[in-house]
């Protein structure tokens, strides 16, 4: 089996069940894409069920005060992430009919929305076959290609990435780009990665030869 199809089955009895893998609702996805950008996933859980209760549409989101707004958000830290949340919601409620848009250009568009975001919410909502890189895709296929380039520089990121697009599945690209979230999260770890653990061992060229622990390499800015 190759790597796509031996993430994918580990994923399938080993997938963490998470409020926000309930539906592939774009509007679910994508709010939880933002919270878990910069918070982990445990501090994320409680934030999601109120800000999803509070604001399940897009349209509530759109119309929302900004004094709900900063309490649903308060605690979560980067408010302009919240700001931003709610100028895309305006913008999908005017320039796309309240509907979340499907193709990745206009996703791009939307306030708040990078490279990361987009890919995440296009292929796990949309089914799209396109990459999910963050720093824990970043160090995973560090370790799988034994790049030791520094994962901060944008050529060695963009290579990493060009990586991973070759790999995602066309079937099942959602459950591949949450497939390496999870990875990253429980056996590919920072410091010390649980390669015994790891389905994709055998993929591993860092592992292979024992140099797992010295990547990724990352020069501080
Ligand atoms: N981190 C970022 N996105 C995630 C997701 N969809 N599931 C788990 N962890 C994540």
């Amino acid at each position: 089996m190759n790597f796509t199809k031996t993430l994918l089955a580990w994923y399938d009895a080993n997938a963490r069940k998470l409020p926000w893998r309930e539906n592939k609702d774009p509007y679910r996805v994508w709010i939880s894409e933002i919270m878990l950008q910069q918070t982990r996933v445990a501090a994320v859980i409680p934030y999601y069920a109120r800000f999803m209760e509070a604001l399940p549409s897009v349209r509530d989101l759109a119309g929302v005060s900004e004094e709900i707004l900063m309490k649903l958000w308060q605690g979560l830290g980067y408010y302009s992430r919240a700001a931003n949340l709610k100028k895309a919601a305006q913008v999908i409620m005017e320039q796309h009919g309240g509907v979340f848009p499907r193709e990745v250009n206009e996703i791009l568009e939307l306030p708040g929305i990078g490279p990361y975001t987009a890919g995440a919410v296009s292929s796990i909502a949309f089914s799209k076959p396109e990459a999910a890189v963050d720093g824990n895709v970043l160090r995973i296929f560090s370790r799988i290609l034994m790049i030791s380039g520094d994962i901060g520089s944008s050529a060695v990121k963009r290579g990493i990435a060009a990586e991973v697009q070759k790999r995602v599945s066309r079937e099942r690209p959602g459950d591949f780009n949450q497939g390496l979230m999870d990875l990253g999260a429980t056996i590919c770890l920072p410091g010390k990665p649980l390669c015994p653990e790891c389905p994709v061992e055998k993929f591993c060229a860092a592992r292979k030869c024992g140099r797992q622990q010295e990547l990724p390499v990352k020069t501080a800015k």
